[in-house]
């Protein structure tokens, strides 16, 4: 089973040419979705020819197979992890019994609510990368950023095989208007908010593929262990494509980094003025962007405390991240967790009941991980001999979910008045000058081997070819 079948109109692992109904009903999504992407897919790519890796297996060994093709002749389709027939729900309220091979009723609409939340983000970041391409400071960076987006339509993909095939007509009505929402659009935009703002230059994609592309990784983690087998399996699947996403986002804020320092020793300064003449990136620039990145995307794990995170959890659809590798008890009754609150002008922290703050958890976990990161974008700097160390905000600065929005936060974790906010907003989160400065360096460079000057050459190139290989081909 774990073997693609490329010979079908929609390529998959899962027998769809066994069930014609449900393959009638997505080989008539299929053209809306082709519509979707001529439409508000990446700016003037139809006729590019772009190295790309396509799936052709499920097995860990060797799912991916490179080679230049048109990104709308894409092998976009459907692929399962393999199945195990003796899984069992291993936390919440039914652990130890059978995992799902379909959706019990009395979790119909919220399993409906979680697919579709997780498929509204894939097609919103293709939207938000749209114009990305014609500001390319690579063809190498070029060819990146497609292999992104269409497996971000995969993972579309991924969440509408699941709706078509078992919630029946809403499950294909969902479906539908996924393709409607549209990024930033103020009648019908996308479901939240990280989603809905714009990814203006190249920076803002690098820190959002580290950041949102992050929380991609632990809701799908998340996901992975949900008692709905078909979701569980397809959200492994969508991991091994996510990995490479960050990739993009950690290796491409390092070359920032280590082309900033660079010019930064060669002048001997640390004056953002002066780097920023030279033609890199300052550094408190590439802070604040870091900023508000971090901030949107822990907004993205919802409120600190929520009933449905509860719910979720004791009904088993949606785990923690690697909840097989915890030693509790997996089920988290009487159990506390500390989440923050503001009282009185001051953050506290309070105990609260475990099941109601799994947001929070996730929250964490995520924080951790990009915390690692950002200690490794710190070694670039520290290699070169610049003292200048980036740091994570403080979890509560410039949220807007939860318990924490509408205080106002320095980064460094100290509550201010609103006046010091006005007044030092500017040295915090990104300005209109820092978008205009950043949109100046934004010229296009593609001759293989080129690099915009506000950026290094990666170390390596893709799937072992040379960095001034010819990943896209422009016809
Ligand atoms: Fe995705
Ligand atoms: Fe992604």
């Amino acid at each position: 089973m774990s073997s693609i079948n490329y010979s079908e109109k929609i390529p998959n692992n899962v027998n769809l040419g066994e069930d014609r109904t449900l393959q009638r009903a997505l080989e008539g999504w299929q053209p809306n979705f082709i519509n979707w992407w001529d439409d508000v897919g990446p700016e003037g790519s139809t006729n590019h020819e772009v190295y790309l890796r396509t799936a052709v297996s499920v097995d860990p060994n060797g799912w991916a197979q490179f080679g230049h093709v048109k990104m709308r002749d894409y092998r976009w389709g459907i692929f399962l992890n393999p199945g195990d027939t003796n899984r069992e729900i291993h936390f919440g309220d039914h652990k130890g019994e059978k995992a799902w091979q379909d959706v019990p009723g009395e979790h119909r609409a919220n399993l409906r609510r979680i697919i579709v939340t997780q498929g509204d983000t894939e097609p919103a970041s293709v939207e938000q990368q749209r114009h990305l391409g014609l500001t390319a400071p690579s063809m190498y960076d070029l060819r990146n950023l497609f292999q992104i987006n269409v497996e971000e339509g995969r993972h579309l993909w991924a969440m509408v095989y699941l709706l078509h095939k078992h919630f029946g007509r809403d499950g294909r009505e969902e479906a539908e208007a996924l393709l409607q929402r549209q990024s930033g659009d103020e009648n019908n935009p996308r479901i939240l908010g990280a989603f809905n703002e714009k990814t203006p230059d190249w920076l803002a994609f690098f820190m959002f593929t580290y950041f949102t592309d992050r929380d991609g990784k632990f809701q799908l983690s998340a996901l992975a262990e949900s008692a709905f087998d078909p979701l569980a399996r397809t959200t492994k699947f969508m991991l091994t494509e996510e990995a490479h996403h960050m990739f993009v986002g950690e290796s491409g804020i390092s070359r920032v980094l280590s082309r900033t320092a660079q010019v930064m020793n060669d002048l001997k300064t640390d004056d953002p003025a002066q780097v920023r003449a030279a033609g890199a990136i300052d550094l408190p620039t590439i802070q604040r962007y870091l900023n508000f990145h971090y901030s949107v995307t822990i907004d993205l794990f919802g409120a600190d405390q929520s009933s449905n995170a509860a719910t979720f959890y004791s009904s088993g659809l949606k785990g923690r991240y690697e909840e097989g590798k915890r030693t509790d008890d997996h089920v988290l009754k009487g159990q506390t967790y500390k989440v923050l609150e503001v009282k009185d002008g001051q953050l506290l922290e309070k105990e609260v009941p475990m099941l109601n703050a799994l947001n929070e958890v996730l929250r964490d976990d995520f924080i951790k991980d990009s915390m690692a990161g950002v200690g490794r974008w710190n070694k670039v700097l520290e290699k070169a001999g610049v003292p200048t160390r980036l740091v994570v905000p403080h979890k509560a600065f410039n949220r807007q979910i939860g318990a924490l929005a509408g205080i106002k936060m320095s980064p460094d974790g100290r509550v201010v008045s609103e006046a010091e906010w006005t007044a030092r907003k500017a040295e915090w989160l990104p300005t209109p000058e820092d978008f205009a400065f950043v949109a100046s360096l934004m010229g296009r460079v593609v001759e293989p081997g080129k690099f915009a000057g506000w950026i290094a050459p990666p170390v390596m190139g893709i799937n072992r070819q040379p960095v001034d290989f010819e990943y896209v081909r422009f016809n």
